[in-house]
């Protein structure tokens, strides 16, 4: 799915592996502070075995892209959870440092959420985020979803047990 013309998201795949695996070691300890996963992807297998389990379910209980920027890896976007029975769709992203700042995942969101939308399988469009996470908080301000409350204490990232604000965007 080309967005605009710099930004591509595709369908992850296995081959995507050994080059989401770099990045991931690259910014292991810059995306453990706002994820909690990155704390336990110690071994190639560990990516490559995400890669191969979300391509076989992409598109039934999750749908996770791949986000290019001028051709190049630049991070993930993605539905981690469809429940197509109530229409919902739950979304997630993280970006290397180096593509923070240009629009990237805001612009991808904006189209997946016209392009799932209009395949009139999801309506209501949720941004779960830690309430300390300004720049994850920013995409979905930006993006007009509507704040619906905080969640105590319901994301835990490395020992701590955080607050998690939900923004919603029914279309
Ligand atoms: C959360 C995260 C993805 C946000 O990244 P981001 O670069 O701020 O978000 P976007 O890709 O939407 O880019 C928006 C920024 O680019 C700027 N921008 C530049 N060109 C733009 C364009 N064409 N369109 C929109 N924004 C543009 C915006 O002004 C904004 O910068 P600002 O916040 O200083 O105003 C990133 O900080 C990250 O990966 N964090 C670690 C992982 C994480 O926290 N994930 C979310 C867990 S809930």
């Amino acid at each position: 799915m080309a967005v605009g013309t710099s930004i591509k998201l595709k369908a992850i795949s296995q081959s995507d592996g050994p080059a989401l695996h770099q990045m991931i070691v690259r910014e292991k300890e810059r995306l453990s502070k706002s994820l909690h996963w990155p704390r336990f992807i110690n071994s190639f297998e560990d990516t490559a075995r995400f890669c191969a389990n979300s391509e076989k379910s992409f598109g039934n209980s999750n749908a996770i892209y791949i986000a290019e920027f001028n051709g190049e890896l630049a991070g993930v976007i993605s539905f981690n959870h469809l429940d197509f029975s109530n229409g919902i769709g739950d979304l997630g992203y993280w970006l290397a440092s180096d593509h923070e700042k240009e629009g990237i995942v805001s612009n991808s969101i904006k189209a997946l959420v016209q392009a799932y939308a209009a395949a009139r399988e999801i309506r209501r469009f949720i941004i779960k985020c830690a309430a300390r996470n300004r720049q994850s908080r920013a995409v979905a301000e930006r993006l007009g979803f509507q704040f619906e409350g905080t969640l105590r204490q319901a994301e835990k990232i490395g020992d701590e047990y955080l607050d998690q604000r939900i923004y919603a965007r029914i279309v």
